[in-house]
């Protein structure tokens, strides 16, 4: 096949520093684990094949990953120049480009590296490298490049001069390379160095020493590129992320009351001038209608559908609940497994009993109904439409279309018994 673009996510890393059973790129970042987003970004660039390199704790990441990857294993780490030759086998005879990706990091843009694959196949460069400009650039490597500005190579925070420590045009460890060109200047990279590791950098001055094309893209958003390294940074990430998320729903018509406060997972739809108030959390790939209201404090979890003017109010916790236009559940409920229909009213406290130890079964409401305060709907059960339940009622059975049903005991006075 002529021009495919593979990429390599390095993922065979120890991550020490999280302290932690688990390997670090098993981890999740709002919802989902480091490694499966990188891998979701390659995707989302038109990436057709992914490897993964795997070593430590490998049987995590391969048990998150599935068969949506194919595997290389570097049993000791001898430098990332060393964990991309564990990949020749997967690379021989193809044509196109290779992307390299750290397994950690988790908020790249997939726009970011399809802008970087795009610009290296048009400018016919062999190596294109992501940067970023820092201000205090410490610990990454440093760009070197010449009076015109082209990329002469990268020199390691360990090796750099001191001259070469005050550049602040970093690699941020994202490339993407011509296949064949990367595999030839591989068998050149020489562990010769202060950490004694192949280093995958040295492959730009092999390449440009050769006078192949090289090249650079500086990314304009720096949070995109930085790495999870410990649990602090796992949380400034997962920050940043849920800023971004937030920002973009505003950008749409959405008002968020409290950017900092309002959890939105990925791939949630939301329509124009719906309002969240703080403390939400919407779970990923729930749809939210227009003009709806949501929260405080609701809890929309994973299969929800919402239509227009729908509210869920505060304390309300629903799952796979899917909720017709103009339909009220405003306070302390628990919906779950369950469909309403349009203009219903779900009293205060109102709760399916939708698991009984063993299954999950549903509860259907129909529309123009009303469901009176502190009922169970014990499922599975349905209401019709225009119906009313009485407050306090447990339902079990059925309520056809156009009736009240009452299922609680009647009360009892006794009178003038609190005087004696
Ligand atoms: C690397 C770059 C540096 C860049 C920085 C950006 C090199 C030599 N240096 O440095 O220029 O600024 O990334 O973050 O590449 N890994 C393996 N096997 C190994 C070594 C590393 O899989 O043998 C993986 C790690 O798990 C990690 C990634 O490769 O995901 C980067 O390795 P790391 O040692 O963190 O590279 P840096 O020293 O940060
Ligand atoms: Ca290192």
């Amino acid at each position: 096949m002529e021009n495919e673009v593979i990429a390599v996510v390095l993922a065979a890393g120890k991550g020490t520093r999280m302290k932690s059973n688990k390997s670090k790129l098993v981890h999740k970042i709002y919802g989902k684990e480091l490694v499966t987003r990188v891998v979701e970004t390659a995707k989302k660039a038109d990436v057709n094949e992914i490897i993964a390199v795997v070593g430590y704790k490998k049987e995590q990441v391969e048990e998150v990953l599935g068969d949506s990857v194919k595997y290389a294993y570097q049993e000791e780490m001898l430098g990332t120049g060393h964990a991309i030759m564990q990949t020749t086998k997967f690379l021989e005879g193809r044509k196109g480009k290779v992307v390299v990706l750290n397994g950690d990091v988790p908020i790249l843009r997939p726009e970011t590296l399809k802008n970087l694959i795009q610009k290296s196949i048009n400018n016919k460069e062999y190596a294109t490298l992501l940067t970023a400009i820092y201000d205090n650039p410490t610990g990454y490597g440093r760009i070197l490049r010449d009076e015109g500005g082209n990329i002469k190579g990268i020199v390691e925070q360990k090796d750099a001069t001191e001259e070469q420590k005050e550049i602040q045009e970093i690699n941020a460890g994202i490339y993407c390379f011509d296949i064949q060109e990367l595999l030839l200047a591989l068998k050149e990279i020489r562990p010769n160095n202060a950490q004694g590791e192949y280093y995958l950098t040295d492959v730009i001055k092999i390449m440009n020493d050769k006078g192949l094309k090289t090249g650079a893209v500086i990314v304009e958003d720096n949070t995109e590129i930085l790495g999870v390294n410990d649990r602090l940074q796992l949380e400034m990430l997962t920050r940043i992320l849920r800023l971004r998320i937030n920002q973009e729903h505003m950008k749409n018509g959405v008002t968020i009351e409290d950017i900092n406060n309002t959890y939105i997972y990925d791939d949630v739809t939301i329509g124009t001038d719906t309002v969240i108030h703080p403390n939400t959390i919407i779970k990923s790939g729930v749809t939210i209608g227009e003009d709806c209201e949501i929260g405080p404090n609701a809890y929309i979890r994973e299969g929800c559908k919402l239509a227009n003017k729908v509210k869920v109010g505060s304390f309300v916790e629903i799952k796979k609940a899917i909720i017709g236009e103009g339909t009220k559940v405003p306070h302390l409920s628990y919906m779950g497994d369950c469909e309403i229909g349009e203009h219903t009213n779900i009293g205060c406290g109102t709760i399916t009993c939708n698991y009984d130890g063993f299954n999950k079964s549903k509860t259907v409401i129909g529309k123009n109904s009303f469901i009176g305060s502190n009922t169970n709907l014990v499922a599975p059960v349905n209401l019709g439409d225009n119906t009313f339940v009485a407050a306090g009622s447990t339902i079990t059975d059925d309520v056809p279309s156009d009736s009240l049903a009452i299922a609680r005991q009647r009360q009892t006075n006794k009178e003038g018994w609190n005087k004696r």
